[in-house]
């Protein structure tokens, strides 16, 4: 056996190579090594699937030396012919005869071993975890959900809309922001009165990291019709939760002539069909998740065990029309149900006007309606200065035509409303949160000239791919997670 790779074969993608109908040809395969048993048989993975090729290896004429550099972790091309495996477990091997080491990987440092790591340890090393067979999954899934989201809008004549990163404005109100600026904080400019000088700021206003691309989307949706966008968003919330990220990307469709209904019929149809589309073409990553979360699930009580495995709670998720009340109905479930009147929330239900509190969320969709909800109609207090104002109930309570989409594991996965397009409302409003409305003239102009009706929402896309890989914590279904006190990689 050689240990030159011959240059002028072209290599196979391993997912090819193992779906192959034809025999006894030569092929070149490139990849890392996943195992090497017996001094013989070397596991070969490229990512291109969640399979590994077999390679087998003639050891009693190969080069000791070389056989010690073929470690876990080595990339590696082999040249062979592609045989029907007589072995249990693959259908065929390449047998190998010429080898190559492309990249050594020593053992005793790679932190990789072919056993299974827990994911905190995987977290620590996520410039190396996209290795693993879980993190290669989520990746595809996360892949498939990403096109299949561009595709959705396509097909529908939506137009995608790249809006800013860097913003002057806080569209959610919630001052959750990161600063933007070349100012040197050390000899910060400072006007007479004492306060920060952004003149000379590198925009010569402040500005941030934008928290939703929505209001730039707006308007566009006033002239092309229906938009959305689909980028990076910044928080900064301190929530250390497994459902919150300091970066993470967002989907936010807006449509002119849209009232609620159009509104949440759109949001559902579109979480049904990437969530088809990852069935469909991502079948062996999700079995393999769904035999993963099977797994973990196994240390737990039986109590505290999914009722549904992944793919019936997707397949679950796809038959059933989500449930949809207002809030004012959800307050009456919560008041009424059992662990409230028991005194088993955290948070008690008191009355009208809080913010539900994701127990709450969680308690409806899994044990109340045990499906997606729509939570529509909020107090206006708790909701954005943007969303379309009700008339005031018989009780003079106030409510805004907001939507809130809650899935079963997740809590809130979207968020959403009607948009108030009549001026002077938006405008009293503003005024009464405190949303500077000179900031914001440019948007205003929107309800100036030629305002209508329109709706649109928000689709945290990582709380997309936890509910779609069963992954638990939404810092393993990004690549390089952001949190409060964590920027590696
Ligand atoms: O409910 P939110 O704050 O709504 C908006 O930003 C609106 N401008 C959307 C719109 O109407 N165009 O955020 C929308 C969704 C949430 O439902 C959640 O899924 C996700 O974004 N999200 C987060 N995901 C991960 N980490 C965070 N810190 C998130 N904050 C919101
Ligand atoms: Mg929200």
């Amino acid at each position: 056996m050689t240990s030159q790779v011959s240059n002028h074969m072209k290599h196979t993608r391993i997912k090819d190579l193992l779906n192959a109908t034809t025999y006894g040809h030569q092929v070149t395969v490139k990849g890392w090594v996943k195992t090497f048993r017996n001094n013989q048989f070397i596991a070969i993975n490229d990512g291109s699937t969640l399979g590994n090729i077999q390679a087998v290896v003639d050891f009693n004429n190969t080069d000791e030396a070389l056989l010690k550099r073929i470690t876990t972790g080595a990339a590696i091309a082999v040249t062979g012919a592609l045989v029907e495996s007589l072995g249990k477990g693959q259908r065929v091997e390449v047998k190998v005869d010429t080898l190559e080491i492309l990249g050594d990987s020593d053992p005793e440092k790679f932190p990789l071993q072919p056993k299974k790591h827990s994911l905190e340890f995987l977290r620590e090393i996520a410039h190396l975890r996209f290795r693993t067979n879980t993190f290669n999954a989520v990746f595809k899934v996360r892949n498939a959900l990403s096109f299949a989201v561009h595709q959705f809008f396509y097909e529908r004549g939506f137009v995608y809309m790249h809006t800013p990163i860097i913003t002057g404005s806080d569209a959610e109100g919630a001052g959750e922001m990161f600063k933007v600026t070349t100012l040197d904080f050390d000899h910060t400019p400072r006007t007479p009165d004492g306060a920060v000088d952004y003149k000379e700021d590198f925009f010569g206003k402040p500005t941030n990291l934008t928290v939703s691309g929505q209001l730039e989307g707006e308007l566009a949706a006033m002239a092309l019709g229906n938009i959305y966008t689909f980028g990076p968003t910044f928080r900064a919330e301190n929530s250390n939760t497994t459902r919150h990220l300091a970066e993470f990307w967002m989907i936010e469709p807006e449509m002119a002539f849209y009232e609620l209904e159009d509104n949440m019929d759109l949001a559902e149809e579109l979480l049904k069909y990437v969530i088809r589309f990852a069935l469909d073409h991502c079948p062996d990553e999700i079995e393999f998740l769904k035999n993963r979360l099977l797994d973990e699930e196994k240390g737990k009580p039986q109590n505290e065990r999914s009722e549904m495995d992944l793919v019936a709670k997707l397949h679950f998720c796809l038959d059933n029309r989500f449930e949809r009340i207002t809030y004012t109905e959800a307050i009456d479930i919560l008041h009424r149900s059992k662990p409230n009147q028991k005194k088993q929330f955290k948070y008690p239900i008191e009355g009208w006007g809080a913010d539900l509190q994701s127990e709450h969320e969680r308690y409806l969709v899994e044990k109340h309606f045990k499906k997606p909800v729509i939570l529509t109609d909020y107090p206006a207090e708790i909701k954005a200065f943007y969303m379309r104002q009700n008339d005031p109930d018989e009780q003079g309570r106030h409510t805004v035509r907001a939507m809130d989409i809650l899935f079963p594991g997740i809590g809130e996965m979207v968020g959403g409303s009607q948009r108030e397009e009549r001026f002077d409302k938006l405008v009293k409003r503003m005024e009464e949160m405190n949303v500077p409305a000179k900031e914001l003239d440019w948007y205003l102009d929107t309800r100036r000239f030629g305002t209508a009706p329109h709706a649109g929402f928000g689709l945290g896309f990582e709380r997309l791919v936890v509910f779609v890989t069963g992954m638990t914590n939404i810092r393993d279904v990004i690549p390089f997670p952001r949190t409060p006190n964590n920027a590696e990689f």
